[in-house]
């Protein structure tokens, strides 16, 4: 059974860096808050309407299939991994499909918000291992930038996130020392909403919906959107940060150990972790906590801030192009988020 190679890899920001300081004509933040908080120094947003989260998918999904040396037609499978899809359906993985004039083939999208892109490509992986396919596009995007509350109300979360994109080309391989050995994928969905965006969606606030202020009771009609959710800003991303923050500390050094344990090694056999860049804090507490030195752990939240499906492959595209991953390299992906999701990749570059 072959296993599943990164075979090309590519990433695309917006043009446009957004520091700490521009947001503070929107809102009551300071940069020093921010940064002790988050690490975050800025982010990138994309155009307002020339860039979607699949136009970057494409510019990142273009370098990667170039550096594959294989064409669009070539490609025989889509993932793709967003929270910000640029319809609510169809997806966009069918927007690549076509922006890229592909052959008719399959396209999933995946909505695991930060674990996205590691859950997109154990799927891949599967049907690599399989034999079903033999160069599969993994695509995390994100176009956060037209979603969030700007104002001082939407602060916590506002800061933290920046767009962009990443993609992978997965294909097949026998090599001995070389692909994905394993993936590690969970969820707990007992804490759903403290990290979530309630609207638009079919709840009808049936799960108690914390801080979730009223709803408009009709018999029938349009109950996806409506002037209260909008007036009560329930249509912004919720997080309850700390407690995030809590969880996430936990399960990312869980699903590493459990990465490596299940192939034998142990944190010092590790060339590279690429965590969800989520927090500077939560990456730094988990090198701590599994006695990682600075080499061993890349970080770019700094200047792209968290851009959830995307962060992944965009800092493993950035390591890469940087020389920091090299043939043989032991390379871990992890990830953590809303959900609560969270999820590991192990593989030998
Ligand atoms: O990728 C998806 C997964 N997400 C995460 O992993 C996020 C995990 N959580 C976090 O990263 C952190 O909890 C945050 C960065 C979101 C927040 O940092 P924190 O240290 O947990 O701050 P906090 O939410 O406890 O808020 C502390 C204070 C509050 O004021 P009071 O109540 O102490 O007066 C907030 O109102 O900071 C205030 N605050 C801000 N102040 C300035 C919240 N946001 C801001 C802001 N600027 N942007």
């Amino acid at each position: 059974m072959p296993r599943s190679k990164i075979a090309g890899i590519g990433m695309y920001v917006p043009e446009k860096i957004i520091t700490n300081n521009d947001l503070l004509q929107y809102m009551d933040t300071s940069d020093e808050w921010i940064q002790e908080r988050t690490g975050i120094k800025e982010r990138r947003f994309a155009h307002r309407t020339n860039e979607t989260t699949t136009t970057m998918a494409v510019e990142a999904a273009k370098i990667a299939i170039e550096r594959a040396g294989i064409t669009p037609q070539d490609i025989d499978f889509i993932i793709f991994a967003t929270l910000s899809p640029d319809y609510y359906f169809p997806g966009c993985g069918v927007l690549v499909q076509r922006a890229m004039q592909m052959k008719e083939i399959g396209a999933l999208d995946v909505r695991n918000q930060c674990s996205g892109f590691v859950y997109a490509l154990s799927v891949g992986d599967q049907f690599i291992r399989s034999g079903m396919y033999k160069n599969i596009l993994v695509i995390g995007s994100e176009k956060h930038s037209f979603g969030l509350d700007f104002s001082t109300r939407g602060r916590n979360v506002s800061v933290i996130f920046g767009d962009g994109a990443g993609a992978v080309v997965l294909q097949p391989t026998h090599e001995e020392n070389q692909g994905i050995l394993s993936t590690h994928l969970h969820s707990d969905g007992e804490a759903a909403e403290i990290l979530a965006m309630y609207n638009p969606g079919t709840h009808a606030n049936h799960w108690g919906t914390h801080n979730y202020a009223s709803f408009d009771d009709a018999e029938i009609g349009n109950m996806f959107m409506s002037h209260t959710m909008i007036d009560n800003a329930q249509n912004f991303p919720f997080m309850d940060g700390p407690a995030v923050f809590k969880k996430a500390v936990v399960k990312f050094p869980e699903v590493i150990i459990e990465a490596l344990t299940t192939n034998g090694y142990k944190p010092s056999d590790l060339q590279l972790l690429i965590p969800h860049q989520a927090n500077l804090r939560i990456a730094q507490f988990v090198q701590q906590k599994l006695g990682l030195t600075d080499e061993q752990v890349y970080n770019n939240i700094q200047h792209y801030g968290n851009t959830t499906a995307a962060s992944v492959p965009i800092a493993l595209c950035e390591a890469w192009e940087k020389g920091k991953i090299k043939n043989g390299d032991l390379v871990c992906l992890a990830a953590f988020g809303s959900g609560f999701t969270w999820a590991s990749a192990l593989l030998k570059w």
